[in-house]
Order: C-alpha cells, then structure tokens, then sequence
C-alpha cells in the first residue's frame, strides 16, 4: 500500500484526470471518483496498468458529489480498506452559459450545488481521514473568483464562493492540522473549454490575446499546482488562492 491516498473528484476527464495521473506517478493511491462512472474505472484502470506496482490499488467510483450518501460511501470504502486520505481535490464541476437575465433556477441551482455543496459534502466526508492524516484539500477555484464573468453568472459567483469555503475551511481546520488551498486555473485545454469554442461562446482569439502567455493551459499544469499544493513543499500554505492563469487575472492592459 502507497504512503498516501488521494481521492480526485472530476477524475474522468479533463484537469482531475490529469490530477489523478500525476498523483499515481508520484506513488499516490489514488480514488478517482466522477459522476460518470465509466470513465472514472477506466481512467483508475488506466493508472493501474502504468503504474503496476501500484499492485491494482487505484480505484474508479461513480459518485455525484452533490449526494451527501455518496461522498460518505467513498470515504466509508477508503475506511475498510483500511485507507486514509491524505489529500481531496475538489475537481468536480459544470458550467451554464447565458445572459444573466435568462438565468433559470434549475442551472443556476445545479452549478451552485456542484461546486460548492460537493465540495463540502467531500471535505465533510474526508474530514476525520484528512485529521488522522493531517491531509489537506485543494479546491478548483477559477478566473472568475477574482473578475466577473459575463454569461457565466452562476459559474462565477459559484466560484467566488469557492474562496470563501477554502479561507473559512482554512481558518476552522488549520488547528487539525489540515491545510485548505486552492489553485485558480485560467483557461485550459478541457471539455469544459471546448464547449465554450463550440458554441462561439468563448473566442479563441480573445481568450489568447487577453492571456500574457498567448497559450491555453494543458491540464497538466493545472495539476502540477494542486499537486504542490497538496504536497509537504507547501507545509506551511493555508488558505491561498494559486493562480495557474499564464498572468490573465494579473494583466491591467486595455
Ligand atoms: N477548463 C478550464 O478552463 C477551467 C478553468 C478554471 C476552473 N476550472 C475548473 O476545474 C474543474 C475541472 O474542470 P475541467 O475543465 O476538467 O472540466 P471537465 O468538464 O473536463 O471535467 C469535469 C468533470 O467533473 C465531473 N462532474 C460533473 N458533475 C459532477 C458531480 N455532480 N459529481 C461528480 N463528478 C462530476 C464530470 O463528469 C467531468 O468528468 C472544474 O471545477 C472547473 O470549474 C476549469
């Protein structure tokens, strides 16, 4: 059995896929845990096969986040393994694009919930692993924690809230010895992205230009952070906000 645990929700696809495979690389065991539970077994599959001296440990999990039961259920299942998490990343997520005054309480309510109430359901969850563990959390925070986000209002104010949870988490459970960060990506090369180019409602174009590094993000660089975050090299760090954003939330030109 591997020194640490991980369980990386939003594990099938996208930056928690990139997460849970960095993490196995690095000798982790990790839950990848995704409401689509077919990509989460074969994404834990595909950990196993790279990484046999894992010994088939990695373990793909359908799981909606927003289901209190279910965030039990992957703690309970770490539990009689006789496991205990060292580290959650909150990766799990989903966006609604349209204008504000459209906004309809079913989206509104849904992305809400994901990011913010699955992100609670998951840490309350881990909560007395990451104790025994003196783990830490890293939530997915966004460029839309610092600016607002135009057609993306429950997303951003979803986001915003994000912050609030890490600082609060932060404050109420340093004293455990859990640290509570976040990572900020800017815009990465993921469904959630090409979703946006699809529909013209993101502008490659634009998104580039207004990005000092002229370049989407890989999701590998995304979890090159959350790793850090969630490693001893940042012992000490509790309650920031790491922006993974090629310098966008930091560019004042206009
Ligand atoms: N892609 C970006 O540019 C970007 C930028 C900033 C922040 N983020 C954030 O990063 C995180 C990951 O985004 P991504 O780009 O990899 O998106 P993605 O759409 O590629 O992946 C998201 C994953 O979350 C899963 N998911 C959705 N609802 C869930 C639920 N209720 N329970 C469990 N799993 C659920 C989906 O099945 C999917 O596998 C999200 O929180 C997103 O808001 C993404």
């Amino acid at each position: 059995m591997s020194a640490h645990e991980v369980v990386v929700t939003g594990a099938g696809q996208g930056i928690g896929a990139a997460t849970a495979a960095l993490f196995a690389s690095r000798g982790w065991t990790v839950t990848v845990a995704d409401l689509d539970g077919t990509a989460a077994r074969a994404m834990a599959d595909r950990l196993n096969a790279d990484h046999p001296s894992s010994g088939g440990a990695h373990r793909g999990v359908g799981v909606d986040v927003t289901r209190e039961n279910d965030a039990r259920e992957v703690a309970a299942a770490l539990t009689e393994a006789g496991r205990a998490a060292s580290a959650l990343v909150n990766c799990a997520g989903i966006i609604a694009r349209m204008p504000a005054e459209e906004q309809d309480t079913d989206s509104w309510n849904r992305v809400l919930t994901v990011h913010l109430t699955g992100a609670l359901n998951m840490s309350k969850a881990l909560f007395p692993q990451l104790k025994t563990t003196g783990g830490s959390v890293v939530n997915i925070a966004s460029v839309g924690s610092t600016f607002g986000l135009p057609g993306r209002l429950a997303y951003a104010t979803a986001k915003s809230g994000v912050m609030g949870m890490t600082r609060t988490l932060a404050v109420e459970w340093g004293r455990y010895g859990i640290r509570v960060n976040a990572v900020a990506p800017g815009y990465v090369a993921t469904e959630m992205v090409r979703s946006g180019l699809r529909t013209g409602a993101l502008s490659e174009g634009a998104l580039l230009a207004r990005t000092p590094l002229k370049r989407l993000a890989e999701p590998e660089e995304i979890a090159a952070a959350i790793a850090f975050l969630a490693s001893d090299d940042a012992s000490f760090v509790n309650g920031a906000m790491l922006r993974v954003d090629g310098g966008l939330t930091v560019d004042g030109t206009f």
